[in-house]
């Protein structure tokens, strides 16, 4: 296998071969790592979220789909009753893990709708019926990643620099990814482009994983602090960002990982367009607006303490660690999602799509 083949290819989440577990690589320990675990309890499921060694918005949904199958396969012995008031309960708890992602409760509804629906159904059956619907949203998934690629390819030629913040590569996704999907199909095609990516504090998915992925894949990436964004613009470096998103509302606002509205107004000052690039599993009619997302709030101890020898601040110094931010849709120049390029407005043009 190739470099591009390879990085394309990693296996982030996947059943095990008897389907009992979830096997998934343990995104904390990367890049010094790589190593795979398993999971087949509600708590390993849900612990598996929160701290983020499955990551990436839609990797998070696939990941919830294989977790229900799993889990509910426990109770397959059950009448229907208990059955389905058992899986709405694990549906549940899995998805007060994390609240900003939307593909993470997308996933979770569109796996639930089985069990709704199912009532006259043998629950022997309904399992079955869930085990393909968790293939088809990882399916579903990798088509969409290879779709968005297409798209954002057309965005950019050879040899433009791109910024991208945090990670939306092959392990926050399936197979190409969604942001960094341009550059693995353009290199794939023999095109080059230099990427700076940000480190992306306090967790950073930048340095950790984008940098990783793009670097293995043999594509020239930067990594550069969150804080030289600006000066790799002013340098004229940077033809484009592209972003990930979280969760993308009706009027275009979209949340990223906590920066990325940052980048893009630093890039507006320096006439740089900006794309987030996301599946429609991220895009969310039913939220107006960025006001109406769910900021997640996380440790004080991810800033002051985690990736130091020892804690850079007192223990008792306050902080505040939102881990996303909504970056407002007048800074955006377009959505790319597998069925197109939304451009402006977007609230008229994500409704013709996706309404
Ligand atoms: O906290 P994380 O690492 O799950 O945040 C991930 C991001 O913000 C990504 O950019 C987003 O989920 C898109 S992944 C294709």
């Amino acid at each position: 296998m190739d470099q591009i083949t390879q990085v394309t290819h990693i296996d982030n989440v996947k059943l095990t071969e008897d389907k009992k577990a979830v096997v998934f690589i343990d995104q904390t320990q990367l890049p010094n790592r790589t190593v795979y675990l398993t999971a087949d309890t509600e708590e390993d499921c849900f612990d598996a979220i929160l701290k983020l060694k499955v990551r990436g918005a839609p990797c998070i949904g696939i990941f919830a789909g294989y977790a229900m199958y799993v889990l509910c396969q426990k109770y397959q012995d059950k009448p229907y009753a208990e059955f389905a008031a058992e899986y709405k309960r694990q549906s549940a708890y899995l998805n007060s893990s994390r609240p900003t992602a939307v593909n993470l409760s997308w996933a979770l509804k569109r796996m639930e709708k089985i069990v709704e629906e199912s009532s006259e159904v043998p629950v022997g059956e309904i399992v079955e019926k869930l085990g393909r619907e968790c293939v088809a949203i990882h399916e579903e998934d990798i088509a969409m990643c290879r779709k968005i690629s297409e798209y954002g390819l057309s965005l950019i030629k050879e040899g433009d620099g791109i910024l991208t913040h945090c990670n939306a590569g092959p392990l926050a996704t399936s197979r190409y990814g969604t942001a960094l999907g341009p550059m693995f199909l353009g290199k794939e095609k023999g095109m080059n482009f230099r990427v700076f990516a940000d480190e992306t504090r306090p967790l950073l998915q930048g340095a950790r994983l984008t940098s990783y992925e793009l670097q293995k894949a043999g594509i020239d990436v930067t990594l550069i602090c969150d804080n030289m964004a600006s000066i790799v613009m002013r340098n004229g470096w940077i033809q484009a960002c592209f972003v990930g998103c979280d969760r993308i509302a009706a009027n275009g606002d979209f949340a990223n990982k906590i920066g990325t509205s940052g980048v893009a107004i630093l890039a507006k000052h320096y006439g740089i367009p900006v794309y987030t690039l996301g599946p429609s599993s991220t895009i969310d009619m039913n939220c107006p607006d960025g006001e109406h997302i769910e900021i997640e709030l996380r440790d004080p101890n991810e800033i002051k303490e985690k990736f130091y020898a020892e804690p850079m601040a007192l223990k008792e110094v306050k902080c505040y660690n939102p881990a996303f931010d909504v970056t407002d849709h007048e800074l955006l120049a377009g959505i790319v999602t597998e069925k197109g390029i939304v451009r402006p407005p977007f609230d008229v043009n994500l409704k013709k799509l996706f309404g």
